[in-house]
């Protein structure tokens, strides 16, 4: 079975053609129309705009969040040079000898019940098309035993660390304005659901022989609240209207995604929107996401003071450890569509 080794191991043995299970049929189900730079284009948002409450940049904000579920944050306050560092010690660690990973690796199906994993990304079951990419994923607010994280390259911890202090006090406050925009009081979340947890995933998507014929990670939308990502080559594509935008990667700017947590909670106000990962024959890709999550018992639903006669109640509430677990398994659909009412 295939999910024995990293899609990287498969890259490396030097094959010319990709092997049937990474076959997907259905990859031209939707055009592939605009992107950055070709006329459409996802929302640029200035974070130090947004934290100073200017007006415009808060409307252009929740017009982001409404329409597209998806928007480039510009000016962020994380330093550059340890955003650099973090894609170095990510980049490191994947292109280690297989040997050195294999104490890391777990089985896909697992990858949703450990703190810390390296695996496929295919979340899929094994019937379905195998995607073109690895994924280290660490819960970092599950596991804080950092002696279980990768020792080599030797900056990991320390580097990781850093990012996951840094990554979770700008989308911690990145969330409070998100809910803010939809005029739930102050520090909604933390008070309604507990401290958010971050879970980080590196994704290596290896250059591949016959890009056209696969995807490096399939069409979903993230379960936690949000979503901020590191990308360093383009590949990542957003739905919308049917079509699939390019989000091009922009120096120095995070993307940041509605999570289906924050669909939830706004009753449908704000998108989660679906996205999918495109590979390519020259360079191997390397994202980063920052997903933050509620804490597993937590029971989300939506705001009750967003619902009223003419904004029924649109989800059911759900326990966000049961809604993640059976996320894993719903792939290529968006897992809440099951918890509308
Ligand atoms: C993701 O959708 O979680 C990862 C996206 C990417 O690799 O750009
Ligand atoms: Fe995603």
């Amino acid at each position: 079975w295939v999910g024995s080794c990293s899609v990287q191991d498969l890259c490396e043995s030097g094959i010319e053609e990709v092997p049937k299970e990474y076959i997907q049929p259905a990859r031209n189900e939707f055009a592939s129309l605009g992107c950055d730079g070709e006329g459409i284009n996802i929302p640029v948002i200035d974070y130090a705009k947004l934290q100073a409450a200017d007006a415009e940049e808060v409307s252009k904000f929740v017009d982001a969040c409404k329409e597209w579920g998806f928007f480039q944050l510009a000016n962020h306050g994380i330093p550059e040079d340890l955003v650099i560092k973090t894609q170095q010690v990510a980049k490191q660690f994947f292109y280690l000898p297989s040997q050195e990973k294999q104490e890391y690796f777990v089985a896909t199906n697992q990858l949703d019940a450990v703190a810390i994993g390296y695996s496929r990304i295919s979340f899929l079951n094994e019937e379905s098309p195998q995607d073109w990419g690895d994924t280290l994923v660490i819960d970092v607010d599950a596991n804080t035993e950092i002696d279980t994280w990768p020792k080599k390259p030797e900056a990991f911890r320390e580097i990781i660390l850093q990012y996951s202090k840094e990554i979770t006090s700008l989308g911690t406050q990145l969330l409070n304005i998100t809910t803010l925009s939809l005029g739930l009081p102050e520090q909604y979340v933390e008070n309604n659901f507990g401290e958010v947890g971050l879970l980080l995933s590196a994704n290596f998507y290896p250059r591949c022989p016959q890009p056209d014929l696969v995807l490096g990670l399939s069409t979903h939308s993230d379960p936690q609240f949000l979503t901020l990502l590191f990308q360093d080559v383009e590949g990542l594509h957003v739905l919308r209207d049917d079509r699939w935008t390019l989000v091009k990667p922009r120096h120095n700017h995070f993307v940041v995604n509605v999570g289906d947590q924050t669909e939830i909670l706004s009753n449908g106000k704000y998108k989660s929107s679906l996205h999918r990962v495109t590979v390519n024959n020259e360079r191997d890709r390397l994202s980063i996401a920052a997903f933050l999550r509620p804490p597993l018992h937590a029971v989300v639903g939506p705001a009750p003071c967003l619902i009223d006669d003419s904004h029924p109640t649109q989800y059911s509430s759900v326990k966000y450890g049961e809604f993640y677990s059976s996320a894993y398994g719903s792939l290529g659909k968006r897992n809440l569509e099951s918890h509308k009412v």
